[in-house]
């Protein structure tokens, strides 16, 4: 049975319809999310530095969905944002952080800002806009929140020192805020997707026989679409995962085994 028809006979099998959502971060992965809650019934605000891919995504979301831009990567930016959506949809049940930039290279020719930007950029935001978006989840007794990690916070990919430091420091504040907030109904758990093809690996996977290379470690043989991530993240933001909370669900066609 396809999606469609799954969706066409129980319109609200997930328990989205209505539940308001904040997506930070409207790339490849964020735009996908943010249009999989809006079929799923939800109303959606998505947030982004970059107006450009904002009005990208608002034409593939229609006119319901709200869009925002801010920088996420300092503690006022993020706060920001998150009240503005809160009193523009009277609330946020899940969040969704889907912010994050790489550069590879050797740890020997890392500088000190390159260091603290991917840290601000992917760390920072992530911390800042769930502590803002926890607290009054925390006072509601209801939330979702969803970290985008990824497989390079557990394996040690070379030219990845600050972007994997940033991602293993995700999977850890997330079971801490987990933990903490289990009492209060919130959930805290983490998607760490392998290789999908967006902006953030474009260049990359253009050059040499880097896609190759790749596709051969991932036993399913194929690198991931951002479509493969909406499913995870609808599911851990609907009620069916109500007890699990703390987890890091690996989304990488088994990268992670080999
Ligand atoms: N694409 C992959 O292969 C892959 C794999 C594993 C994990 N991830 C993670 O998934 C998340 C989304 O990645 P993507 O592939 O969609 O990347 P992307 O480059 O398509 O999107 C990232 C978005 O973050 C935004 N952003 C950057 N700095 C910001 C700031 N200061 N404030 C607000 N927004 C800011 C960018 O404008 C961009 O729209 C990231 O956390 C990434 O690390 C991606």
């Amino acid at each position: 049975m396809s999606d469609e028809v799954v969706l066409e006979s129980q319109p609200n099998w997930l328990g989205l319809t209505g539940s308001r959502v904040l997506v930070a971060g409207a790339g490849g992965i964020g735009s996908a999310c943010a249009k999989a809650f809006v079929d799923a019934g939800a109303k959606v605000a998505l947030v982004d530095l970059d107006p450009e891919r904002l009005e990208v995504a608002s034409k593939e979301l229609g006119p319901d969905a709200l869009t925002i831009t801010a920088d996420l990567s300092t503690g006022s930016g993020a706060r920001e944002a998150v009240a503005r959506v809160e009193v523009a949809l009277d609330g946020i049940d899940v969040l969704v952080h889907a912010v994050g930039i790489n550069l590879r290279k050797p740890v020997l020719d890392f500088t000190d800002d390159e260091w603290t930007r991917i840290q601000k950029i992917n760390l920072d935001s992530a911390f800042y806009l769930a502590q803002a978006a926890g607290r009054s989840m925390i006072e509601r007794r209801f939330g979702r929140i969803i970290l985008l990690s990824s497989v390079s916070g557990l394996l040690a990919h070379p030219d990845h020192a600050p972007y994997a430091a940033s991602k293993g420091a995700i999977n850890q504040m997330m079971r801490v805020m987990a933990r903490e907030w289990a009492p209060y109904g919130v959930t805290v758990n983490a998607i760490a997707p392998g290789y999908i093809e967006t902006d953030l690996t474009q260049d990359y996977l253009s050059k040499g026989d880097n896609r190759a290379k790749l596709e051969k470690m991932v036993p399913a043989g194929r690198l991931g679409t951002t479509w493969e991530l909406t499913g995870p993240a609808l599911f851990l933001a609907s009620r069916h995962a109500s007890f699990i909370t703390g987890h890091v669900l690996y989304v990488d066609g088994g990268r992670t085994l080999v």
